[in-house]
């Protein structure tokens, strides 16, 4: 989707959860700046995100975030065409942070307003460095909060094939690791013990969601899990926790890469994405790259920076709202449960 030949240039600000990031992008695939301020060592010493701390943490940054992406980017902020902004899902408090100071920004030099779905962020960071990349593709969202299955139709288009049941694909690596004393943030933790570990020590469910080929379930996993530590307790063994670390992300690579490619195969689609913090994993890229690879299809992923929260993947779903024409007023607000495709 093109603009006219025109250059757009977008300020994107996300503030949903703990990071404070604010990048500068244009025409949607062009990264002039991606500055994020992870707040992850203050929410270590309480073993995870704690709202409030969050949202103070954002009032405090957020300004400095903004500057310094038009500095690094080498723009002013009247050189911008947009300003879009993550309002939901998320923390509401820390949403809030963002969509005041995107507003406020916006009011003050009237440069418009576009509020943007953090899902559709995390979707459209696969446009930043594959440049050949156009809907429609099936891909693969999996975040802290959210585990999707989705066909991306068009720019802004998404019939949602399936979705998690219950944990989203993150929180059950952030549970596991905190079982298994490995600590916040659990996700890259159990990525790089299980490279230690034996994926095969420990028969792990995969779950099956009874009435649906595409939904997951990640809860029972997770106490199977639980209840293999406490019978190692019972009995007095201790574990091997690269073991345990392995076998648990093994049955979880298992169940996203059967899952999707039997969207692939079932949509027809040649061209496969991943999104979300999950989807910087080595082992789950691994899997589906060879899994790709045997069905002839195109497996794209945004780098390892790119699936974690940033705003460049703000800027580039952003990008593609403003095309549309859609622009938000000043009575944009935080929607904490925005579903994807509700904000079209
Ligand atoms: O997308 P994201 O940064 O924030 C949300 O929108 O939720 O995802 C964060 C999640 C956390 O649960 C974190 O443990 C997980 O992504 N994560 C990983 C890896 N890196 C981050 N999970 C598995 N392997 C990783 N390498
Ligand atoms: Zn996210």
């Amino acid at each position: 989707m093109e603009n006219n030949g025109e250059t757009v240039k977008i300020l994107a600000v996300e503030t949903s959860c703990d990071e404070t990031a604010a990048a500068v992008v244009e025409n949607g695939r062009e990264v002039l700046s991606n500055v994020i301020s992870s707040q992850i060592d203050l929410h270590t010493l309480y073993g995870g995100v704690v709202p409030e701390i969050a949202s103070r943490k954002h009032i405090e940054k957020i300004n400095q975030v903004m500057g310094e992406a038009l500095t690094q980017a080498g723009k002013k902020l009247t050189d911008m065409d947009a300003i879009a902004v993550t309002y939901g899902p998320g923390l509401v408090g820390a949403l809030l942070v963002g969509v005041s100071a995107a507003k406020a920004v916006s009011f003050a030099s009237g440069i418009p307003l576009i509020g943007v779905h953090h899902i559709e962020g995390h979707i459209s960071a696969n446009y930043i460095e594959n440049k050949d990349l156009e809907p429609p593709f099936v891909c693969l969202v999996v975040s802290g909060g959210h585990s999707h299955l989705v066909v991306v139709k068009d720019y802004g288009s998404y019939e949602i094939l399936g979705r998690t049941r219950d944990d989203a694909a993150g929180e059950a690596f952030d549970k596991v690791a905190r079982a298994i004393g490995l600590g916040y943030p659990g996700g890259p933790k159990i990525d790089k013990v299980s490279k230690e570990g034996n994926p095969e020590a420990i028969a792990f469910p995969r779950a099956k969601v009874g009435d649906s080929d595409y939904d997951f379930s990640f809860s029972g996993l997770k106490s199977a899990v639980l209840n293999y530590l406490n019978s190692c307790e019972m009995k007095g063994k201790s574990f091997c926790q690269a073991d345990v670390a392995a076998s648990f992300q093994k049955a979880v690579v298992d169940v996203l890469t059967e899952h999707s490619m039997h969207a692939v195969e079932s949509c027809g689609i040649k061209k496969f994405a991943i999104a979300g913090g999950v989807a910087s994993n080595s082992a789950l890229r691994e899997v589906l790259a060879k899994a790709c690879g045997e069905r002839g299809v195109t497996f794209y992923h945004p780098s390892p920076l790119l699936c974690t929260d940033n705003a460049a993947m703000i800027g580039a779903a952003g990008y593609y709202e403003y095309v549309k024409g859609v622009r938000h007023g000043y009575d944009l607000n935080a929607v904490p449960n925005l579903k994807l495709g509700q904000n079209i």
